[in-house]
């Protein structure tokens, strides 16, 4: 099964609803929890007809709820508790029923009450017959649902309880793992500002000429692109690269190595994350000149360069608690050059490439890369679109920023 780092330590709260689907719902806790997550579940009085809670409870490992009122079952678990110990809700399956009364805050049992009170992400996965679903009552109801920021796995097709074909079968629990881990790490940066830098430099040679790298961004916006979505406030300080930036992130355009450095320098203070995915010139012509450099009478040139500033170095002093996340583009030893820069440049955690690869490095929409923690951990990946790449780097990522991890 795929593995969803975004799933792993998370608390669940399962309400299951009286559907057929519920029968499924054995499938999905063994799964959340095989993923590392801890599960409570809550059943209305409907769906103990399908499963017994005694099969839930022994599963989960954790106590069912049933009733709103029961003295021996909320003794010590009451419904805002429940709703404050949940970081994740996932109704499932979620009858007709269930939806009307959760878009109405109509709060008649323990999981409609719960449901009013909790305010963590909520995923739900409706199930019913499929005149039901296309119903529009059902379709209004899903509507303001989705509207309050609801996640939705939608029924598939295939034969109903009632023995009919058509749309309205529960997800498969994979399905439903997989749209968690997406409903999870909708928010898991919400409050989180970060910084990130994207594409090359350009070191101007004359005021027509410069030298430059192979960059083309796509990684760093990735980047950004992602950690937006995950509800991070985003800056993308970006030399020059052909591509519209994420929406909701604010760009910072640069040209040269030090005008990269002083918009770093200018936003680092409001951030607490720093991913340097720019391909950093290392050197730039010592003088620029001010006219076009002519040809004429020349047989060979010689351009004199000096050193940049290494920008991950130079902010190094003012890490505090931030957290710092480099690249190593490489094309020899990987590993050991990727080490060696995650120790030089005082990082948390490196991305190291084998640009020499096929699939990997500069312009390609594709990337394999390793992920070495400060701790020593190393995760190898296997070929994956940079976007996905970018999602797995902020997992790791906030899972040292969660341990606390962070050198400081
Ligand atoms: N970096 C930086 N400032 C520089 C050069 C690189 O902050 N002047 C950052 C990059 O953004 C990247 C990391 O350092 O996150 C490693 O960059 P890389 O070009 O692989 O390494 P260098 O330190 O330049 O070493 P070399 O080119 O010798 O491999």
């Amino acid at each position: 099964m795929k593995r969803h780092p975004a799933i792993n330590g998370i608390k669940v709260l399962l309400g299951i609803t009286g559907g057929i689907g519920a029968y499924k719902s054995a499938e999905l806790i063994r799964l959340f929890m095989k993923q590392g997550a801890e599960v409570s579940v809550v059943m209305t009085r409907n769906a103990t007809q399908f499963i017994t809670p005694l099969t839930v409870e022994t599963l989960s490992r954790n106590p069912v709820g049933t009733d709103l009122f029961s003295l021996s079952e909320e003794r010590s678990i009451d419904h805002i508790s429940r709703a404050r110990w949940a970081d994740l809700m996932v109704i499932a399956p979620a009858t007709a029923n269930y939806l009307a009364k959760a878009a109405h805050g109509i709060a008649d049992d323990l999981l409609t009450t719960i449901s009013l009170a909790a305010t963590c992400p909520v995923l739900i996965a409706p199930a019913m017959n499929s005149a039901m679903w296309d119903h529009v009552t059902v379709r209004s109801n899903l509507e303001i649902l989705t509207s309050r920021g609801v996640a939705v796995v939608p029924p598939t097709e295939g034969e109903l309880a009632c023995g009919e074909e058509g749309v309205g079968r529960m997800a498969d629990p994979e399905q439903i793992v997989a749209a968690a881990a997406a409903a999870i790490q909708l928010h898991d940066l919400d409050g989180v500002r970060v910084l990130v830098t994207a594409g090359p430099t350009r070191e101007a040679v004359d005021p027509v000429r410069f030298l430059s790298n192979r960059s083309s961004g796509k990684m760093g916006y990735a980047l950004a692109e992602a950690a937006a979505t995950r509800g991070a406030e985003v800056i993308l300080v970006s030399g020059p690269a052909a591509l519209d930036p994420p929406s909701g992130v604010t760009l910072v355009s640069v040209e040269s190595a030090r005008e990269m450095l002083a918009a770093v320098r200018a936003n680092l203070k409001a951030c607490q994350w720093v991913i340097m995915a720019a391909a950093v010139a290392d050197f730039r012509p010592s003088a620029v000149l001010e006219s076009k450099l002519k040809k004429k009478g020349r047989q060979g040139l010689s351009l004199d360069l000096t050193a940049n500033p290494d920008i991950l170095k130079t902010i190094a002093a003012d890490k505090g608690n931030r957290l710092y996340i480099g690249f190593a583009a490489e094309t020899e030893d990987l590993l050991e050059n990727a080490r060696a820069k995650l120790e030089g440049k005082g990082l948390d955690l490196i991305v190291g490439n084998d640009v020499t690869e096929r699939g990997s490095g500069f312009g390609s929409e594709t990337n394999q890369a390793v992920i070495i923690l400060r701790d020593g951990t190393v995760e190898r990946l296997p070929l994956m679109t940079k976007r996905e790449l970018a999602d797995q780097i902020l997992d790791q990522s906030m899972r040292c920023w969660q341990s606390g991890d962070v050198d400081g």
